[in-house]
């Protein structure tokens, strides 16, 4: 297996999450606009299902429009959900999520008398400490992303009788199908060690030739990449980019990185790695791990 993911604590997490949910009115999920279906936990909707919901696809700047709007139309069509598209280091479009609880709990949050309980969720690196240094304006979140870090819990004050309370605890990627497990690494969402970075670079690949080649052509200065092979297309990259090891051999750890950084950065383009259709698949299909 390609991706050796063991999360811990979640225990702590659930049992922090179920404490505090009676007293909330709307829960914020963060997912990765690139990624919605793989960086969401099912454990939270267990969890929280009951509550009315927001969907923030945040890095939307990094994810591909026609997509975007896909899983927006497929979140907005669930009840008592929300989902708006974000770049999270925006301050006026954070705003917005204002306006969005509001209008799911219209009976909170515009006086002291009903204030308004919120809370954020969202797996690391997902944007969730940039999107509350927005909102409050100044650096206070903490990122508390490393294994073992146990976060204190934060309430802020975002507006009169506006109340943000972050995740108690910290709300690992759970990957139920193994697509997941590759999207969430190549996303970055997974610390390095937890994978082989050859095996995701080519899963990458495999995906991108067949839904992004344009833009694996242009960034590569390839030719007809959909019909390589993904090691051959691996090994072109690399050697187009001069990651060469002796005797004209193509060094693929280093390929690999390549690859999988102008993915993070969206130098390749904007990319979305699944569809609310492909997700749905992968679930029925029952590569369960
Ligand atoms: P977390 O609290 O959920 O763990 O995530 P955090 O806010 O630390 O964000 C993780 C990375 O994602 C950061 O980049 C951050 O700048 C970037 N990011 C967050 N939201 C967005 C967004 O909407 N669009 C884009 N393009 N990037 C976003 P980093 O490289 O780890 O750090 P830095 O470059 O900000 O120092």
């Amino acid at each position: 297996m390609a991706i050796q993911w063991f999360p811990g604590h979640m225990h702590l997490t659930r049992k922090a999450i179920a404490e505090r949910i009676a007293e909330i009115d709307v829960v914020i999920e963060l997912l990765d606009a690139r990624l919605p279906g793989s960086s969401a936990n099912p454990m939270l909707a267990e969890l929280t299902g009951h509550k009315p919901g927001l969907k923030v696809l945040n890095k939307q700047d990094l994810a591909d429009p026609g997509r975007t709007a896909l899983w927006l139309a497929h979140y907005n069509a669930q009840p008592a959900t929300r989902a708006i598209g974000l770049d999270a280091s925006q301050t006026a479009p954070a705003r917005q999520l204002i306006e969005a609880c509001r209008q799911l709990a219209p009976q909170r949050g515009g006086s002291m008398a009903k204030p308004m309980r919120v809370l954020i969720c969202g797996i690391p690196n997902v944007g969730k400490s940039t999107l509350i240094n927005t909102l409050v304006g100044t650096r206070k979140a903490k990122t508390g992303d490393e294994a073992g870090v146990t976060k204190l819990e934060q309430r802020i004050v975002l507006a009169d009788g506006f109340y943000l309370w972050d995740t108690p605890g910290m709300l690992w990627p759970r990957i139920i199908v193994a697509q997941s497990g590759y999207n969430l690494a190549a996303s970055g969402a997974i610390g390095r060690n937890a994978f082989d970075e050859e095996l995701v670079a080519l899963e990458l690949l495999g995906y991108l030739k067949r839904h992004y080649a344009g833009l694996l052509e242009a960034r590569f200065k390839l030719d007809a990449v959909a019909g390589l092979g993904d090691e051959e297309l691996l090994e072109a990259i690399g050697r187009q980019r001069g990651a060469l090891l002796g005797k004209g051999r193509v060094n693929l750890q280093k390929a690999a990185e390549i690859v999988m950084n102008e993915f993070r950065s969206a130098s390749l383009g904007r990319i979305t790695l699944e569809t609310p259709e492909e997700f749905g698949q992968w679930l029925a299909a029952g590569q369960l791990l």
